[in-house]
């Protein structure tokens, strides 16, 4: 028996994807090459924009055929969508050939609900509840990884779906999270993106637990590991001491995801952020400051309830004096079941969508511009291998997260090689590995 686990949304679920992958091959699946090849598909769904549920239900309908040729395939439908509210029975009613649907507090149980759901239908959606802590997820690679460090949201942003989908916070302790960090060191790991939705509340639900510049800290003295991500921060618990403990470390990258949403007060106070458009810029003032060279990247909410043309103007304009390197950016979506979903002064589709294009429009010509300044530099890629594009010639990051495609053999794979910036894209760099090495 054969498995595929498909996998829309955050990082969080590509985390959890490799969680359910773990569970199924403990139970004696293999893992399928194709999803054409399974006996059991799991899909693990988004429901942060109504455009990422459009995105499962199109794949869920494109499902019906392939069952259809394979009669006794079992397809399973986990994660956010059937958590949020009238969610699972949606799914249940408008796909008749999906025989399994979970959610977020019960995707451990997995193996066990696939086996239910060979005799019959099976809906299984948990209330908030805690994640046992041994974990055994099946990676895709040796190179990077993910690691989970906390679950859940307790920010309530008045837009956001996840706080009641993904339950209250609860931190993996630290001994925990190094324990997995050194054992994926010891199997050839040399980068890690430690996860949660806002890694700066890491460890404030732990009694007597130490913060995330504690965590940083522990894990920057392992050694043989390289480097070390994180996502998501959070403008309003991300302070002083981050940027001082970032720059201190050795092996933290100098990238710094900080989400800002809008750059209007008004709008920030209506998204329940907790933070202000002057202290947003102050933090990324500092960062500038005290580490040259590092990368800001953020996401954006255009249309709001609410947002004028003057606070999207305030929008444009913050994002003018930080010279964000890349942004995640996004027309507002009401999500059932959030305040700002029934908020008076939705803004119209057409002003979403020209507000969005403006937007990508000036960030586009940012991204570039601050590409185009690296041609002539020397930077550090850890290679990941051949490029998919072009197989002949390798592809990696720097350590600010930009990708970088230069000519080089295979082996390199997994090393650190330094390269000098040629030409500069809005998506990649190209480059030539800068002397003999490795
Ligand atoms: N926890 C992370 C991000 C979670 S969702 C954080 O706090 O930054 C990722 C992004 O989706 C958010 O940063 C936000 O920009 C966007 N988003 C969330 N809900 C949305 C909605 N209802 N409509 C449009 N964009 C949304
Ligand atoms: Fe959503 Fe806000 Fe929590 Fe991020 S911090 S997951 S945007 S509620
Ligand atoms: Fe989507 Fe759930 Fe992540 S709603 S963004 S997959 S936490």
């Amino acid at each position: 028996m054969r498995f595929y686990v498909m996998t829309f949304g955050c990082q969080m679920n590509a985390s959890d994807s490799e969680v359910v992958s773990g569970l199924l091959a403990g139970a004696g699946y293999d893992k399928a090459p194709h999803v054409e090849d399974a006996d059991v598909v799991i899909v693990l769904t988004c429901s942060v924009r109504e455009s990422a549920e459009s995105r499962v239900h199109g794949r869920l309908g494109a499902l019906k055929a392939l069952k259809a040729r394979r009669p006794g395939m079992i397809i399973g439908v986990g994660g956010c969508m059937p958590q949020r509210e009238g969610g699972a029975r949606e799914i249940m009613g408008r796909h008749k050939h999906v025989d399994l649907v979970f959610g977020t507090h019960n995707l451990h149980d997995v193996a066990r609900l696939v086996e239910e759901a060979r005799a019959g239908r099976t809906v299984e959606v948990l209330e908030d509840q805690e994640r046992p802590a041994f974990r055994n997820p099946l990676r895709q690679e040796d190179l990077l990884a993910w690691v989970p460090i906390m679950h859940g949201c307790d920010n309530y942003c008045s837009y956001c779906i996840v706080p009641y989908v993904r339950g209250r916070p609860r931190s993996r302790p630290s001994e925990v999270i190094e324990a997995e960090v050194r054992s994926l060191v010891a199997g050839g790991c040399r980068e890690i993106t430690l996860l949660g939705q806002n890694v700066n509340a890491y460890g404030h639900d732990l009694p007597g637990g130490e913060g995330f510049s504690r965590l940083l800290g522990r894990l920057d003295a392992i050694e043989g590991l390289w480097r070390i991500r994180y996502t998501t921060s959070h403008p309003r618990d991300f302070d002083l001491d981050m940027v001082k403990a970032v720059a201190a470390s050795r092996a933290v990258c100098e990238h710094f995801h900080l989400p800002v949403q809008s750059g209007s007060d008004r709008v920030l106070t209506l998204m329940n952020r907790g933070y202000t458009r002057e202290r947003y810029l102050d933090l990324a003032a500092a960062i500038r400051e005290r580490i040259p060279g590092a990368s800001i990247t953020t996401d954006i909410i255009v249309g709001f309830p609410g947002e004028t043309q003057e606070d999207f103007e305030d929008t444009l304009d913050l994002v003018k004096r930080v010279g964000f390197d890349s942004a995640f950016t996004f027309m507002f979506s009401p999500r059932s079941g959030t305040p700002a979903a029934t908020m008076e002064g939705q803004v119209p589709l057409e002003t979403r969508k020209s507000r969005l294009s403006r937007l990508i429009e000036m960030q586009k010509a940012i991204t570039l511009e601050r590409n185009l300044a690296l041609v002539g530099k020397k930077v550090e890629v850890l290679v990941e291998g051949p490029s998919k594009k072009e197989p002949e010639r390798l592809q990696g990051r720097t350590r600010t997260g930009r990708y970088v495609h230069f000519l080089g053999p295979p082996s390199w794979k997994g090393s650190l090689v330094g390269v000098v910036i040629t030409r500069a894209g809005l998506w990649s760099l190209d480059g030539e590995r800068s002397e003999k090495q490795p």
